[in-house]
């Protein structure tokens, strides 16, 4: 989609960012989210209709705390500032923030708001209600031009705007659920004061997206990377439908997969699609690579290299020279510290492609869609419901999941468990209620006994999560009863393991997987 409407989320290190900009995609308007750190010169050539300042960790007195040229307030281009991005505008402005020094005047959760529904922001809603705040510092004053639109009983700007300069300022988080009315709030910012017209839809991104490929593929081959999970199945819908029978799907059998799931993946894909498939078994390939490697950003990046091997292989057995394709999707890039994000681990389709392989180009035609947007593309697509509403499974498989050294036998201690996990969730139903669930073996062996013995052997652990959108997730709250007899099954009927515990960590501070 050439020139589309965007909105840039401008990141000050807040904790909500990714929900800001999936709020904005919610409302039909496309977004992107760039550090603080970008050049305004890349902020005028994408011309957005508008710019989200976020929230941020910081005061706006610390020297170290992030800033943007005031420049950007001249552009023309209307502007709203969360919390720190609030703050930011007012201190940048001229207007006057505190810097607290005691708790008399932070707030933080719900608080009871009082709007002025005069102003653009706040049109149609009531007059009170309650916001979701997170501030220590405050604006006491606002900048000269500016209305103060909201207040609290501590907070004697809870919002400001300048109508003119199409500035406007909020210090509650209107993209948190426990904002009443803060979906209509954002809304009226893209609607009414950026003018955006929500071109922002999953029929139009497929059409875009199929023109585009077809127009950058022409008559080349692609070997895509098919793992049988949501994104590399929507990924082979979308290039399917642009270049037919150009393209190939490998899928690599690194004997990392769940029991029996290599199986599941190549009768799907050559029961349901018509596409050229290729199942390639190197599970003794993989493992020697990974033999004596504990770490685990190096056993991601040993798992991805090898992956991009096998796909070059293919593209130069298959088609010569060709371009390779792949499911990446917009977490994945973010959690892999692209740009100025933290990184918090390498997703095996970022680990970058060895010298020596050179793919035609990459093509991930996912890359800036939100896992609910993908699986939306593919129920567009016509994929069945419950490959679009599989449970993700890392590229990495259980290579991640054998905490440290993987070996063939720690890789069957895992399927098995898994497998039982799997069943009894399926038996009772309780599945449904949850994201993403698995077995982890953190290579830990602790005393037991069996019989009159005693035993010395591995240990279990066992993770659930709900969640939206995999970027946080709450650990789930499994009955007792089904714990314990997933604990019983693999204890009985899984050799070599003697033990179960089960994870309550939420992400942060954890992240789903263990590795
Ligand atoms: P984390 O562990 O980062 O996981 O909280 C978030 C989601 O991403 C999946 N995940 C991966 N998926 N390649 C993938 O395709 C990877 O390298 C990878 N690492 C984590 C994870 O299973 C969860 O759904």
């Amino acid at each position: 989609m050439e020139n589309k409407e965007t909105v840039i989320v401008l990141d000050f290190g807040g904790q909500y960012n990714q929900l800001i900009a999936r709020r904005v995609r919610e409302c039909n308007v496309y977004c992107e989210i760039l550090p603080y750190t970008v050049d305004i010169q890349k902020i005028k050539e994408i011309n957005p209709k508008g710019i989200i300042f976020t929230g941020g960790p910081n005061s706006v007195y610390d020297e170290a705390s992030p800033h943007y040229t005031p420049e950007i307030f001249k552009l023309g281009i209307p502007i709203l500032g969360i919390c720190y991005g609030c703050q930011l505008m007012a201190y940048s402005l001229g207007g006057k923030v505190v810097s607290a020094t005691d708790n008399s005047s932070s707030e933080y959760g719900k608080t009871a708001t009082k709007y002025n529904t005069e102003d653009i922001l706040f049109n149609g809603i009531t007059q009170g209600g309650i916001s979701w705040m997170s501030h220590r510092d405050y604006i006491s004053e606002a900048p000269q031009g500016f209305e103060v639109t909201a207040k609290t009983e501590v907070c004697p700007v809870a919002a400001m705007s300048c109508a003119d300069k199409k500035l406007y300022g909020v210090q509650f988080h209107p993209e948190v659920n426990h904002t009443e009315n803060g979906k209509e709030m954002l809304k009226s910012f893209l609607y009414n004061v950026c003018e955006c017209k929500g071109e922002w839809k999953m029929e139009s991104f497929i059409d875009a997206t199929v023109a585009q490929l077809k127009e950058q593929i022409g008559s080349k081959g692609v070997v895509l990377g098919l793992s049988g999970g949501v994104d590399s199945s929507v990924a082979a819908a979308l290039l399917s439908k642009a270049v037919g029978k150009q393209l190939t799907c490998v899928f690599v059998d690194q004997g990392l997969m769940r029991k029996d799931e290599g199986d599941f993946v190549e009768q799907t894909f050559t029961k349901l699609f018509d596409m050229n498939f290729v199942r390639i078994n190197c599970q003794d390939e993989f493992l020697s690579k990974l033999k004596g490697i504990q770490d685990p950003e190096e056993k991601r990046h040993i798992i991805g290299t090898e992956f991009y091997k096998v796909f070059w292989n293919k593209i130069r057995e298959n088609y010569g020279e060709g371009y390779f394709a792949q499911g990446t999707i917009y977490p994945d890039r973010i959690e892999s510290g692209k740009g100025d994000a933290a990184k918090i681990k390498t997703h095996h389709n970022q680990v970058g492609v060895p010298d020596d392989i050179n793919f035609a180009g990459i093509i991930e035609p996912l890359k800036d869609l939100f896992k609910d947007e993908v699986r939306a593309v593919g129920e567009k697509l016509g994929l069945p419901h419950e490959l679009v509403w599989r449970q993700p499974f890392p590229g990495p498989g259980l290579g991640v999941r054998v905490i440290g050294e993987v070996t063939a036998e720690k890789v069957r201690i895992l399927q098995e468990a898994d497998a039982i996990l799997r069943d009894e969730m399926d038996k009772c139903g309780y599945a449904e209620n949850m994201s993403q669930f698995f077995a982890v073996l953190p290579g830990v062996k602790t005393v037991g006994v069996m019989g009159d013995a005693r035993t010395y052997d591995e240990l279990v652990a066992i993770r659930a999560v709900t969640t939206d959108d995999f970027m946080t997730a709450d650990w789930a709250k499994i009955p007792y009863e089904i714990l314990g007899r997933v604990s019983n099954r693999i204890i009985n009927e899984v050799e070599h393991v003697n033990r179960v515990v089960y994870d309550i960590t939420s992400k942060p501070p954890g992240t789903v997987e263990w590795e």
